[in-house]
């Protein structure tokens, strides 16, 4: 019997429960909030039908999730079955970057019921970077109707030409999103990701710079110069205004203020940004950045959200509120051990091997699958313990369209949800043969994985993947940018 994520407890009870090929089994439901934690659930099917009992809706539907896994396996009758189930991870994500490349409502859509019927409920949605702001803003219109069209796109192999390329949801789309979502136990979790990644922004509204000049957004990848002031109260307004607008479209727990790759160099050329870290009484410009991340992390809290920022915005080491949860991304200084090492939340995606934009001849669906956040190093058992899942994004920047995008997602985010919900490892050739049964009704929902001979392949092929990629995406151009980012 294929199912995934594998249950927690799964016993045949022997014998069969039948009923009309093309009708339903008679199911019971009941909510026991005692039963166990949030989102644990209980199946028993016996002679009289499925017996489903859970601790609340999501248990509930993530009952539902199985018991459609299981009538997959079986035509017309189940097996007389107990099964006890429960998350490892509350948080159980996915991310698609939308910024790159533009995925449609319907495409989201799709990836977003591929990902519930393996339980996945954190839609991590990345939304605005250096290549397009792609989420309609009323108070500032301009975020769009200039932030979101670039004019050409020197992605290496993936894209090359100089077409304008643009696209933005507007609000009515993200509600609908947000509604679908919804329905399926997944939470959408916007990310508006400041104050990096902004040329989008800057170019929409070159006052929020510390130069002010007029720029347009990015056509290649790379890390950019263009960050917002940390000096101008004027950029604290647009966020909070930005950020109010988002919550009233997204009802989640948490919102993403992204917060990576944040180079330097304006900000130390800046009088202003200079005069507000030497007001804070700040030695570093990196101390700067966890403060700017902490004053948007209190704003959020005063509304009620929590924040989630990527590692780079606690480098400073000054992060004072408990708002923060970290995604920890690469970490090149133990900042983010030290922050999950003192009872703070973490999520793992690790970019080796949760960034699935990278080929399967890099991070493989065995890596994937064999990872063990709990087993990072470093970690201490409080460590261990603040950590509050796992998500794996994908970014666009080689991937233009839904199929490529399907490729790469899947089946590796079927390994992600397996690892996410079950902390216990069946061997891989077991999951190996599940993620095949799979493959098919994935393409029933309008998804289609990667073939199968991607999915693990041999060192040399991996090595031939793994330079195919540099030699393919990695432009000049590309490198360049790469350089010029790291050094500021
Ligand atoms: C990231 O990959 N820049 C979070
Ligand atoms: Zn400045």
């Amino acid at each position: 019997m294929f199912l995934c994520p594998q249950p927690k407890k799964l016993e045949l009870q022997g014998g069969y429960y039948s009923f009309p090929v093309d009708s339903q089994p008679q199911i019971f439901t009941k909510i026991t909030p005692m039963l166990s934690q949030k989102e644990s659930y209980r199946i028993e099917i016996d002679a009289q039908g499925v017996h489903i009992e859970a601790a609340d809706e999501a248990g509930v539907f993530y009952a539902n999730v199985t018991l459609r896994q299981l009538m997959k396996n079986y035509r017309g009758c189940l097996p007389y079955i107990y099964i006890y189930d429960e998350p490892q991870y509350y948080y159980r994500g996915f991310m698609i970057d939308s910024c790159r490349h533009f995925f449609t409502v319907d495409e989201i859509k799709k990836m977003v019921e591929a990902a519930a019927y393996f339980k996945l409920n954190k839609f991590h949605f990345h939304l605005t970077d250096d290549q397009g702001f792609r989420v309609e803003i009323e108070s500032y219109p301009q975020l769009t109707a200039v932030g979101s069209v670039r004019y050409g796109s020197h992605f290496g192999k993936a894209h090359e030409d100089e077409k304008e390329y643009g696209g933005y949801y507007t609000k009515a789309e993200l509600k609908e999103i947000v509604e679908f979502c919804k329905e399926r136990h997944v939470e959408v979790i916007p990310e508006f990701d400041v104050p990096g990644h902004t040329s989008a922004v800057i170019a929409a509204m070159p006052e929020l710079s510390c130069t002010g000049a007029q720029i347009t957004p990015q056509t290649t990848p790379g890390v950019f110069p263009d960050v917002l002031c940390a000096g101008n109260e004027e950029v604290f307004k647009v966020i909070h205004a930005v950020l109010d607008e988002l919550l009233e479209i997204f009802p989640s727990k948490y919102i993403h203020i992204g917060g990576d790759e944040v180079p330097k160099a304006h900000w130390n050329g800046c009088e202003k940004c200079q005069a507000k870290r030497e007001e804070l009484g700040f030695k570093t410009m990196e101390e700067l950045h966890s403060w700017f991340s902490s004053e948007i992390a209190l704003y959020l809290k005063q509304k009620g959200r929590k924040a989630i920022c990527w590692n780079e915005s606690i480098k400073g080491g000054n992060v004072e509120n408990d708002n923060i949860t970290v995604a920890w991304w690469m970490d090149r200084t133990d900042a983010s051990l030290k922050w999950a090492n003192s009872g703070a939340p973490v999520i793992i995606e690790h970019f080796a091997p949760y960034y699935v934009d990278y080929p399967h001849g890099m991070h493989s669906l065995r890596d994937i699958y064999m990872k063990d956040p709990q087993k990072t190093r470093g970690l201490t058992d409080l460590g261990k313990a603040s950590i509050v899942g796992i998500e794996s994004p994908v970014w666009t920047e080689y991937i233009t369209d839904f199929k490529k995008l399907n490729e790469m997602c899947f089946p590796r985010w079927m390994a992600v949800a397996e690892r996410a919900w079950n902390q216990e490892r069946r061997p891989f050739a077991d999951f190996l043969k599940t993620a095949q049964f799979f493959c098919d009704i994935l393409k029933e929902m309008g998804v289609t994985p990667a073939q199968e001979s991607e999915w693990n392949i041999l060192p040399y092929t991996r090595l031939e993947q793994t330079l195919g990629f540099v030699k393919n995406n990695i432009s000049k151009q590309v490198v360049k940018e790469f350089f010029r980012g790291k050094k500021k």
